[in-house]
């Protein structure tokens, strides 16, 4: 099994691939910090995608951000700038389109084979009940609609091809440790088993799809 972790530097991501080589996969991380890899840079993205060697039977996104720069996240209307909304998309939606552009030609055309992206279950516009963070919202909200409209293209030349958004559950890293509050957190560790787990039991019926780091589907 061959894996890419983009955003290897990340909580997340780090787990995700120090999980995956313990069980023997081989594993090629990629960061913003240790390689250059920015995803708001389409060119970044392009020529770190060239540098690599396919086939690749998992890859994760497992970059984001919730606060980028000096903008937190709004906890009203009145906090709404035009610059920090537009830099939540470049980086948590249009650079998953990028992702998806660059590396899904790297999985392999027939046999098994999974694009999953850390999304968050607070980008579902149907689970949204307590409102605020809406760049981060929305920008999600817009990365769940780039997988969902990728899974369908990409069925038609790799047809065993999982393309989904994970919930990776509320977790303990440099992301979450301002805004968790009083809210329970797992390690990023368990994050990472729980959501390969996740991953393992996927088939390619369910491409197109949004789970959570407990194996339930979370609504759009
Ligand atoms: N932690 C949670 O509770 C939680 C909950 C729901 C969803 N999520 C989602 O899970 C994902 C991972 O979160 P995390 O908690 O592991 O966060 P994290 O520890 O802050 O890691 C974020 C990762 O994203 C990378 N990154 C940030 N901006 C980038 C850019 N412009 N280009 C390329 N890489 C960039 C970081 O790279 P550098 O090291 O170079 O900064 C780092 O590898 C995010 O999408 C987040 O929204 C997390």
């Amino acid at each position: 099994m061959r894996a890419l972790i983009l955003g290897a530097s990340g909580g997340i991501g780090g787990a995700l691939a120090d999980t995956l080589r313990t069980r023997g996969a081989e594993v090629v991380g990629l960061s913003r910090r240790h390689d250059g890899f920015d995803l708001t840079d389409e060119a970044s993205v392009a020529r770190v995608a060239a540098g690599l060697a396919g086939p690749f039977d998992l890859i994760v996104n497992a970059t984001g951000a919730l606060q980028i720069g000096a903008d937190r996240p709004e906890k009203t209307l009145a906090a709404v700038t035009a610059p920090a909304m537009a830099a939540q998309f470049a980086l948590n939606a249009t650079g998953v389109a990028l992702a998806l552009r660059y590396f899904t030609p790297l999985m392999p055309r027939a046999g098994r084979s999974v694009f999953a992206s850390l999304s968050a279950r607070v980008g579902s516009i149907g689970d949204n009940r307590l409102g605020g963070w809406i760049s981060y919202r929305a920008a999600k909200a817009a990365q769940n609609q780039i997988l969902r409209t990728a899974a369908i293209e990409i069925a038609r030349t790799r047809p065993e091809a999982i393309v989904v958004a994970l919930h990776p559950g509320t977790v303990a890293t440099g992301l979450s440790a301002p805004y968790a509050g009083r809210h329970p957190t797992i390690t990023p560790e368990r994050s990472a088993q729980a959501l390969l787990a996740v991953i393992d039991r996927l088939t390619p019926a369910e491409t197109g799809s949004f789970w959570d780091w407990k194996g339930s589907p979370v609504e759009w």
